[in-house]
């Protein structure tokens, strides 16, 4: 699996090929790829990656690297859900390619054939998924103006498109004059090094601000919405996303912007009623106290990294999936998207 290398955005454009599952997870714990959808996709290859290499002859030894790749895969981040979505789809792949196979090698093969398909299926569904979620939230967004996004949740988050960046390239599409205000988005500059990379590159009007600017903006009126993607949502619509993401709903309250949120179903996780379920990944401290590899704080001084927050559902003005937009109650409207 060749992935473009995330950590090293905007300087250098360069690719780093995953030849087996392991390499796979570190490249999702090391954030070579990272957003909730690309972290999911990756998943799947890695699963099939892992099932190819193996070298198992049995379908119980064949059963036993399904659990130790998926394990491995599932250790890497907790937070975004897709990741561990994407792990459960390929193993029914697994369990569907059972049936109608004789022979231990039949199996085997029918395996290794099938969650190598799997894994093309779920990359090719995601790009459709965002051009489908772009057509929904375009209408969302003014004819004309600034929107403001956190993070990344563009191509580089996804398989291609994106999500909520998905949803601004729709609307530039379709002819509306929206400029884009991204956030830097500390500590890891994913605003910085990555939106601002992927906008400039499809000549998408973006002008970068640093995370405590944004309040000063809308206060200015200057900002029309703000839409942002997500790497968990709850039944009841509160929506974990990178650092800051809350602040920013709490801003967009206040100054009486709307506030979206761009996700794929696969985002969304029915079984946690509520926000404060949902884990948050403490990331390491040295992604705060160093800039670019230099340290910008007393060597001595100590650091939290929360790398998400949970924004609640009641700041939410409208959550954008595949299947159309769903607004409050959301335990009732996104429950229906799943009808
Ligand atoms: O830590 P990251 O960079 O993987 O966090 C990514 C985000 O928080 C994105 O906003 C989210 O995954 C949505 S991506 C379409």
């Amino acid at each position: 699996m060749r992935l473009i290398d995330q950590t090293r955005l905007p300087a250098e454009e360069v690719y780093r090929t995953c030849r087996d599952y392991d390499e796979v997870a570190e490249a999702i714990r090391g954030m070579v790829v990272r957003g909730a959808p690309a972290i999911g996709v990756a998943a799947a290859m890695g699963v099939a990656l892992g099932i190819k290499n193996s070298g198992a002859r049995t379908l119980p030894a064949l059963r036993a690297d399904f659990e130790r790749i998926a394990r491995t895969l599932a250790g890497t981040r907790p937070t975004a859900v897709n990741l561990f979505w994407a792990i459960e789809r390929m193993r029914r792949a697994f369990e569907t390619s059972l049936s109608c196979h004789s022979s231990d090698a039949q199996v085997v093969q029918a395996v290794r054939v099938n969650l190598e398909e799997e894994a093309k299926r779920i990359l090719a569904e995601d790009i459709a998924i965002n051009e489908a979620m772009g057509k929904h939230g375009a209408a969302l967004l003014p004819e004309s103006g600034t929107v403001l996004t956190h993070c990344n949740a563009g191509a580089l988050a996804t398989a291609g498109y994106g999500t909520a960046l998905g949803v601004i390239r729709a609307a530039v599409a379709q002819g509306k004059n929206i400029q884009v205000f991204a956030d830097e988005t500390r500590p890891f500059l994913q605003g910085a090094r990555l939106t601002a990379w992927e906008l400039a590159k499809d000549a998408i009007p973006v002008t970068l601000i640093t995370d405590n600017m944004a309040g000063h903006f809308m206060k200015q009126g200057q900002i029309k919405a703000v839409i942002v993607g997500a790497d968990r949502i709850a039944a009841n619509g509160d929506t974990a996303n990178k650092i800051g993401t809350y602040s920013v709903a709490v801003l967009a309250h206040e100054n009486s912007v709307p506030f979206y949120v761009a996700a794929p179903l696969s985002t969304i996780d029915r079984s946690l009623a509520s926000g404060e379920a949902i884990p948050i990944e403490e990331r390491d401290s040295n992604e705060v106290t160093r800039l670019g590899g230099v340290q910008i704080a007393p060597a001595s001084v100590s650091a939290r990294h929360p790398a998400f927050d949970v924004t609640p559902h009641r700041y939410i003005t409208a959550i954008i999936t595949e299947r159309g937009i769903a607004r409050e109650p959301y335990t009732h409207s996104l429950n229906a998207l799943f009808q």
